[in-house]
């Protein structure tokens, strides 16, 4: 398969972006993981490394995969090497709006025209994202899923004014990674997390209403639903302070419609600290790994 680009940046090591890097680097592609948290980059790096450890001796990885690894994936705190001329920035830092776009502002400054730009925001405007630079035509959304090495699907997202061939290029891209793209069009929450909406907030009214608990709901929506995970697994899974930023953002973007209302019981949660497996604590209780 021909390779739509050479050489990508990942912008942020959380959740999403180390796992998006270690599936790039794993495909050929050379990568550079950037993060304003040298300690975060670091942990990341050893999320991959052990990740890739464990796939090989599973045998769902090829031994090849640790060379690959090595060879094409770096990671750096300095935002200047990310200025080197790459083809394609991949930015999944925090749901903020404002801060993406500082971030793309910051990049915009140190890159040239040729390197195209894409978010992984999860509801944010991708129109938006796109018009906060000089490059439009060339940003676009490209929407993992969590966990992405497992994950098979992948959002491109068309903003408005996003150029169709660098929509054509992500689908190469995506394919080449092994994923599945599907394309939509820029809309609050896009496919997945439009429709999830209802999934996660008809389960927290539930569960404020004393209807039933956690456990039963999750066990019937996986049991008797078909469903992977039950709603409160998944929400402890992708960061309640994560899904809730996602929640207040549609909600906004629809211009406050009442079926897109966030919960109080997610912003208590927040407020506690409660953010799910990665502090321990959510829905569920967690043994530290
Ligand atoms: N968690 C999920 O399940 C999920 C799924 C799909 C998409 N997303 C989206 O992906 C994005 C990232 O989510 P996440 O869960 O990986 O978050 P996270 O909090 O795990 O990771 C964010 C990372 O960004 C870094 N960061 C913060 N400010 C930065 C800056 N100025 N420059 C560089 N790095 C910076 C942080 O140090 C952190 O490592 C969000 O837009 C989110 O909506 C998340």
């Amino acid at each position: 398969m021909m390779k739509p680009f050479n050489t990508v940046g990942v912008i942020g090591s959380g959740t999403m972006g180390a796992g998006i890097a270690q599936v790039v680097a794993l495909a050929g592609y050379k990568t550079v993981l950037y993060d304003v948290n040298a300690e975060i980059l670091q942990v990341a790096l050893t999320r991959i490394e052990q990740a890739i450890a464990k796939g090989i001796q599973k045998g769902k990885l090829s031994p090849e995969a640790r060379t690959l690894i090595d060879e094409n994936l770096r990671t750096t705190h300095d935002l200047q090497v990310l200025g080197q001329g790459l083809d394609l920035i991949i930015e999944a830092v925090p749901e903020d709006l404002a801060l993406k776009c500082r971030i793309f502002t910051d990049l915009e400054a140190i890159c040239p025209e040729t390197t195209a730009f894409v978010s992984n925001t999860s509801s944010l405007s991708i129109t938006a994202l796109g018009a906060s630079t000089q490059r439009s035509a060339q940003f676009a959304g490209l929407h993992f899923f969590n966990p992405v090495p497992q994950m098979k699907l992948v959002e491109v997202i068309q903003g408005k004014q996003t150029d169709l061939t660098l929509i054509q290029k992500l689908r190469t891209f995506a394919e080449s990674l092994g994923k599945t793209p599907v394309t939509a069009k820029d809309t609050p929450g896009f496919i997945v997390n439009r429709v999830a909406r209802a999934f996660y907030g008809e389960a927290i009214r539930l569960l404020d209403e004393g209807v039933t608990d956690v456990s039963t709901i999750d066990a019937i929506m996986k049991g008797e639903g078909g469903f992977a995970m039950g709603p409160f697994e998944l929400m402890d899974l992708i960061g309640i302070d994560v899904n809730f930023a996602v929640s207040q953002s549609v909600y906004e973007a629809f211009f406050q419609e009442d079926r897109f209302r966030p919960h109080p019981i997610q912003q208590q949660m927040v407020e506690a600290g409660y953010l799910g497996r990665k502090t321990g604590k959510g829905f569920y209780t967690y043994e530290p790994a």
